[in-house]
């Protein structure tokens, strides 16, 4: 099944963003997360076991694209990055902030982006997040979108369902049912859940790590 934001859940999910980069501005807050240090926790799991030097990045929900400077420090500037995400305020802000020659931001919703080329290494963090009327097909959609752009590896995090509280805003993933979903999309699979945060990441593989 084929799942996309509806015109509601995007208005919705717009208007949240908006609203906190109005009371907020260019800030962690607006993009969600509570400080910057957990943002970097998840760009690095993200980005375990992957080589970035000399690839193309496309970030999926990129937010500000403050993924650009934590690929600056583990590549300086051997790396080309596409930042996509679906409120326009904060791609305008990130391509003020970060823009340059190799690193494009655009705007919409990535599910409505059929011109898209293949990225080396595709990232997706915290855009399945928000609860939905049907956030396991969605999921699902998404993965398998993000699987087909991508040339090497793309690492995506979800909440996790090993928590002790939820937020009913919010969606938790069981991480085996997401590991079998994406095994199904590749045999080459990894589950990461060892971090100390709400959540895990799955990195799928075209071919094997080397
Ligand atoms: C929690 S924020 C994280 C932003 C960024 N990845 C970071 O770590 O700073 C998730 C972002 O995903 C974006 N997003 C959610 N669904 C999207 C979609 N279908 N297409 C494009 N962007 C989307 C939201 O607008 C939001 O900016």
């Amino acid at each position: 099944v084929q799942r996309r934001l509806t015109e509601n859940e995007r208005r919705a999910m717009v208007a949240l963003y908006e609203g906190r980069f109005k009371d907020h501005g260019v800030d962690i807050r607006t993009v969600g997360w509570p400080s910057q240090e957990q943002q970097r926790q998840r760009f690095k799991v993200l980005l375990r076991d992957v080589e970035v030097r000399g690839k193309s990045v496309l970030d999926v929900g990129c937010g500000f694209g403050d993924l650009v400077p934590f690929l600056e420090q583990i590549a300086g500037d051997d790396f080309r990055y596409v930042g996509i995400d679906i409120v326009p305020q904060l791609v305008a802000a990130g391509a003020a902030k970060y823009g340059a020659r190799n690193r494009a931001f655009r705007t919409g919703d990535f599910l409505g982006m059929s011109d898209l080329e293949r990225f080396d290494i595709v990232v997706m963090s915290g855009a399945l997040n928000f609860r939905i009327a049907d956030n396991l097909h969605y999921a699902h959609t998404m993965l398998r979108r993000l699987h087909d752009l991508s040339v090497e590896v793309t690492s995506v995090n979800f909440l996790s369902s090993y928590v002790d509280f939820q937020n009913p805003l919010h969606f938790h993933y069981v991480p085996e049912d997401m590991f079998r979903f994406a095994r199904s999309l590749t045999r080459w699979v990894t589950l990461i859940h060892d971090y100390p945060l709400w959540e895990f990441t799955l990195q799928l593989r075209h071919e094997p790590k080397s």
